[in-house]
């Protein structure tokens, strides 16, 4: 396809080619408040993971699309989510983070809700009169609530359509996570929870941008060095440079609907992770390979690559799971402002994990991902310096994302992943339909396992 797309905020140029997002988008508060509607009101919007609150009665209290909301366990399994706000005066009926309870009692006047969320009991009902009806004051719940390979979604609105059709190409990214356990996969405990002045959107482009690992992270890198690590081995030809358009292998992939995925498949056979340290002992990398060899026999050679490969997936708008073998974080990012955030990240492990592998991956996520790791600061420093920058846009109005416009396969440094997610983004808050600049790539349609049908037959409300 030739020719110019554009809006106020996207000049989409295939000529040139030329690809340019106006920082109005990035900054200014009319479009934070149009965005509210425009995205996070017409998107699924990730909630949380089923391990997360595996007992009956267990919840967890969350922030979605800017609105408080209680992921629960309800006592015959299904997974429900309500609005964190109380029908008589709104106080937030669960104040905790996280905990277990047959009831959800309001604080401030002792409303109590079963957790099917209807009014149980409250002091002094007689005051309401005798045609008082509790049925009318349950719990809020979103429009839509739903569950692929364990990870829970919400739409504030029916018309995203099914959660499996949004997702899209995106599924065989949750499919790769979720292949990873032969029992479930597990959010360990703990989260991490912290803010950056910056807008929620630079996350996104940060969470899958390969650009800036070499210039941003290069005293990790020096780390990694230093460490013994093979960074010819980790960084080889191969693995970066690889043009094969069979999905997979190549690098950054359009899955429709904005979604996009940058990685590379594992050709080590499970014994290199290619942006961590190597294996604490002998042992991890002996259980590594055989985990390597047991899916590789459970779902073939190529599924086996994929799963033990590297990628790096953003779920439109604000889910990123960053799966580098060393280690799977969740992220979401919800906005406050136009130029602040709050960021939850979680990590993810097969539940029957090996303990020095689930302890590698534990301490990658603590030292690596953490809030006060070797790499999420250097990225929030220059998120929130981007942020500064835009306060000129009068001056400089323009960002630039154009890098690999003129190449068929995309690597992971070159910046499709961006376009599509702007693409999509633009298209939701001005209607202007830029065309995919590569082939959208489809679910694959990998085979359902028995976890789905548990997870269906759990049933949401
Ligand atoms: S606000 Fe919840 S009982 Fe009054
Ligand atoms: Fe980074």
């Amino acid at each position: 396809m030739t020719g110019v797309t554009e809006s106020q905020f996207v000049i989409d140029d295939r000529i040139t080619p030329r690809f340019r997002v106006h920082r109005s988008a990035l900054a200014d508060p009319a479009v934070f408040e149009a965005e509210r509607r425009a995205i996070f009101d017409h998107s699924w919007l990730y909630v949380g993971h089923e391990s997360e609150i595996t007992s009956p009665y267990d919840f967890r209290t969350r922030r979605v699309g800017g609105r408080p909301v209680i992921l629960l366990r309800d006592g015959d399994g299904s997974v429900r989510v309500f609005v964190n706000t109380c029908p008589h005066r709104g106080m937030q009926i669960e104040t905790r983070a996280e905990g277990n309870g047959r009831f959800l009692k309001c604080f401030y006047h002792g409303w109590s809700f079963s957790t099917a969320g209807e009014l149980v009991a409250l002091p002094d009902e007689a005051s309401y009169g005798e045609n008082f009806d509790r049925h009318n004051l349950c719990l809020a719940q979103p429009a839509q609530v739903d569950s692929y390979r364990g990870f829970v979604f919400l739409s504030w609105s029916t018309s995203p359509g099914s959660l499996l059709d949004y997702l899209a190409g995106a599924a065989d990214y949750l499919d790769l996570v979720a292949d990873q356990s032969d029992t479930t996969m597990v959010v360990s405990g703990g989260t991490h929870l912290y803010a950056a002045r910056a807008n929620w959107k630079l996350l996104s482009e940060n969470s899958y941008d390969g650009y800036h690992a070499l210039t941003t992270h290069h005293r990790y890198l020096a780390m990694l060095k230093a460490s013994g690590k093979d960074m010819a081995r980790a960084f080889g030809a191969g693995v970066r440079t690889d043009a094969s358009t069979v999905q997979g292998r190549a690098l950054a992939w359009d899955l429709g609907h904005g979604h996009a995925v940058v990685g590379a498949p594992d050709r080590s056979r499970g014994q290199n992770f290619p942006l961590g340290r190597d294996f604490i002992s002998a042992s991890a990398a002996h259980a590594q390979a055989e985990r390597y060899a047991h899916f590789a026999q459970a779902h073939g050679e190529d599924w086996a690559a994929r799963m033990f490969g590297s990628r790096n997936v953003v779920i439109f708008p604000n889910l990123a799971i960053v799966d580098l073998g060393m280690g799977i974080t969740i992220r979401t990012y919800d906005p406050l402002s136009a130029d602040s955030m709050e960021i939850t990240a979680w990590a993810i492990a097969p539940g029957e994990d090996h303990p020095e592998l689930a302890r590698m991956r534990r301490e990658n996520f603590l030292t690596f991902w953490g809030p006060a790791g070797l790499a999420t600061p250097d990225d929030i420093e220059a998120l929130e310096r981007c942020q500064q920058g835009y306060a000129a846009r009068d001056a400089a109005p323009w960002t630039d994302i154009s890098r690999g416009m003129v190449r068929a396969n995309p690597l992971t440094t070159d910046e499709l992943q961006m376009r599509t997610f702007w693409r999509e983004w633009d298209r939701r808050m001005t209607g202007t339909i830029h065309p995919s600049e590569v082939a959208v790539s489809p679910r694959a349609g990998r085979v359902a396992l028995p976890y789905d049908a548990r997870v269906q037959s759990a049933g949401f409300r």
